[in-house]
């Protein structure tokens, strides 16, 4: 189990592997805080997966701030990361420091900034004012209307080599960790064994120190999203479905509720 960011770094050291999952809410976050998941992302995804948008870019940071709370109320036990969301550092150093404070301020202990080029120094300056930051590269879901859709990012070598050389200034600069969507097996194991600091994949094969994926999606929530990288553990939508039908039949059968559930 990862509590601090300290943790990260250690199970890397030890050859052990990170398990990490989204949750944006205190219900899921207090399973997920029974759980052997080691932590958990607030991501932006909230935005697709809670507020029903096509992608993350219309998460704000008091969307973030709000469910970000709500998770840190239901897993104590667990690091929590919360996303800054789409231009929330792009604005400057100053306007980036309120926006990871308010993240700080509701319970999150570290904060994902996706990409390098051109905030840099936002990256720096968070890290030097003592607020973890893990970083994110290959398939930034902020970009999506600059790299046309959802795909597979890095595939020619330009690409792949500008990941690499943003990987390792990441880690240059302090980053505890590193998320890597959607990028080749090979390039995610190159980046992997360059760095010291833990790599978590999701779209990028095994060959990374561990392993990401969005809560909802795991879970079979939405049967009908199956991207190559997924594999759902649960056939919650359907699990679901049964168990609300079930709930209606016996409503309307008038089976539910029985003596036992009734107030004598
Ligand atoms: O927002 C998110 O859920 C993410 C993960 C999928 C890495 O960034």
């Amino acid at each position: 189990m990862a509590k601090t960011v300290i943790d990260f770094t250690r199970m890397k050291a030890e050859k052990r592997r990170i398990s990490m999952v989204t949750s944006y809410d205190y219900w899921s976050a207090k399973i997920i805080n029974k759980s052997d998941v080691d932590a958990i992302l607030v991501g932006d995804s909230l935005a697709m997966v809670m507020h029903g948008h096509s992608t993350t870019i219309p998460a704000d940071i008091n969307l973030m701030a709000l469910h970000t709370n709500a998770v840190v109320k239901g897993a104590p036990e667990k690091l929590i990361v919360a996303d800054m969301p789409f231009l929330s550092v792009r604005k400057g150093i100053a306007d980036a420091v309120e926006n990871a404070g308010t993240l700080c301020r509701a319970g999150a202990a570290a904060v994902k900034i996706e990409g390098l080029d051109g905030h840099e120094d936002v990256i720096i300056h968070l890290i030097q004012s003592g607020i973890p930051v893990m970083g994110h590269l290959g398939l930034t879901p902020q970009s999506i209307h600059a790299f046309g859709g959802y795909k597979v990012q890095a595939v020619e070598s330009d690409a792949q080599h500008h990941l690499v050389q943003c990987a390792r200034r990441l880690e240059q600069i302090g980053v505890f960790s590193i998320v890597l969507e959607c990028v080749p097996q090979d390039l995610a194991g190159e980046v992997t064994r360059c760095l010291s600091i833990p790599t978590i994949g999701i779209g990028a094969g095994p060959d990374v120190d561990g392993q990401i994926l969005v809560l909802q999606d795991m879970l079979g929530m939405d049967l009908s999203f199956k991207p190559k990288f997924l594999r759902t553990f649960l056939e919650g939508e359907n699990l679901i479905s049964e168990a609300l039908n079930k709930y209606s039949e016996a409503v309307k059968s008038r089976t539910f509720p029985d003596k036992s559930e009734s107030y004598s």
